[in-house]
């Protein structure tokens, strides 16, 4: 592979992928391990953490990362990652990594699933299986029992398992996950500790599917890393980029660190952002240097690149442009509830042009379901880790690029159009 396919590919590494150099997080991580260390059999039930913060914040990276350095504090802990708890067929596979992690049964044994003279865990598994060729929704609750008494009797032995559960805000999506999550939680037999990752209304959902028994330090709120630690990442992520490119790429990457780091906000999306420009930007030069024309092209790759960031945010919100920045306003302007918020939507929702405000109507029925698409996209969050919190803007440069996107006039319009729901 020659230097300019490696470099692409360092170009390309995924915004959502597991980071080049991770930095930080220490606190969050020592305390989502501390939790499986502290398990007792037959004492607390229920230890959950979750890890709340906007979009690009880092908390699949987070959930990686715990999983990464669990061996080193608990040689015999064992780590299953399960990103997607709005799907239900995926309950049987955790089912069976949880046997065959937690407590050790082979998973040959577990696909032979017939008899009860098997190993342990087999009945429960196979109950699952069937689950999954049916609907998937009801049976759970059975399975996890058929699954607890199997394990009771090899309870001693089993290894700490942590459950490492991404997407959370959606839990409520899928009854079966639901289900699994909240039997996890409220028994005091298995090693077993979940730690969730997910954006501001994360808590809340927890809560609505029972499990509540969140207090506030064992909720993390995930948000920029230290201007050190961006830089750190940074750093180190280019040496790990020029080492991988063939010949090397001249001068030093430190002062390009330096230099990088301070427009991320410590954002860690930010941080991704400007490595992957750093690479775009070696690449259209025909100088393989970290010097000072190739790192101009790179900072400006690197807001391209947010730009596009927050574009994508903006389309997942599927909500028109002005909306989004009357809600801001109002957020900017004084406190907001979700309510609030509604009463802004309404107040705009005039001010559409007639195809936008087909869009509008067609997306969504009332205006709460407007807020909610905003929060599920991350362009708004609650606050603090309770729903009837106010909003808040979880990226300052990420609304005033949306305000940007709007002409002079449009935002003159929509702040007169507002006034009268924000003032009270
Ligand atoms: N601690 C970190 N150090 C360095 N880079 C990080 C760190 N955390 C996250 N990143 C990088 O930032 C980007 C966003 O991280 P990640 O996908 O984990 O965010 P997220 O909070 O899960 O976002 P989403 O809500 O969109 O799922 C990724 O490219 C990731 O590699
Ligand atoms: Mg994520």
């Amino acid at each position: 592979m020659d230097w300019r396919e490696k470099l692409a590919r360092w170009a390309n590494v995924g915004e959502r992928g597991a980071p080049v150099a991770f930095a930080g997080r220490e606190r969050e991580i020592d305390l989502a391990i501390r939790q499986l260390e502290a398990w007792q059999p037959g004492t607390m039930p229920g230890r959950t953490v979750v890890a709340q913060g906007a979009p690009g914040a880092g908390k699949t990276a987070l959930l990686g990362e715990i999983a990464r350095r669990l061996p080193e504090r608990l040689p015999n802990a064992e780590a299953i990652y399960m990103p997607t708890p709005w799907i239900d067929d995926n309950v049987p596979n955790v089912l069976e990594e949880l046997a065959v992690k937690m407590a050790g049964v082979p998973a040959d044994a577990l696909r032979t699933t017939k008899g009860s003279e098997t190993a342990a865990g087999v009945k429960a598994v196979a109950t699952a299986r069937r689950a999954e060729s049916r609907s998937v929704s009801p049976p759970t609750l059975q399975t996890w029992r058929a699954f607890s008494r199997e394990f009771e009797r090899v309870a001693p032995q089993m290894n700490p398992t942590l459950l490492l559960i991404d997407e959370i805000q959606r839990i409520g999506e899928g009854e079966a996950t639901r289900d699994l999550l909240y039997n996890l939680h409220d028994q005091t037999t298995f090693p077993v500790v979940l730690v969730c990752g997910g954006l501001s209304t994360s808590a809340a959902r927890l809560g609505e599917a029972g499990l509540s028994r969140l207090d506030e330090g064992s909720i993390l709120r995930i948000d920029a890393l230290t201007a050190g630690e961006a830089q750190r990442s940074l750093e180190e992520s280019l040496g790990i980029m020029a080492d991988d490119v063939v010949g090397g790429i001249a001068g030093h990457p430190d002062r390009w660190a330096r230099a990088l780091a301070p427009p991320t906000q410590g954002w860690p999306q930010h941080v991704t952002c400007h490595f992957r420009a750093a690479a775009e930007a070696l690449l259209a030069s025909d100088r393989l240097a970290f010097d000072d024309a190739n790192l101009r092209d790179a900072l400006a790759r690197a807001e391209d690149n947010m730009r596009h960031y927050y574009d994508r945010r903006l389309e997942a919100s599927r909500t028109q442009t002005m909306v989004v920045y009357a809600v801001h306003e109002a957020i900017n302007a004084r406190t907001t509830r979700r309510t609030d918020a509604m009463a802004v939507v309404d107040a705009v929702r005039p001010l559409l042009g007639r195809h936008d405000a087909e869009d509008h109507d067609a997306t969504f029925r009332r205006a709460g379901e407007c807020i909610n698409q905003m929060l599920y996209a991350g362009v708004v969050a609650y606050a603090t880790n309770v729903t009837t919190s106010p909003l808040s803007i979880p990226i300052p440069s990420m609304a005033a690029h949306i305000a940007g996107l709007l002409t002079t006039d449009q935002r003159e319009a929509v702040r007169r159009a507002i006034g009268p729901a924000i003032a009270h």
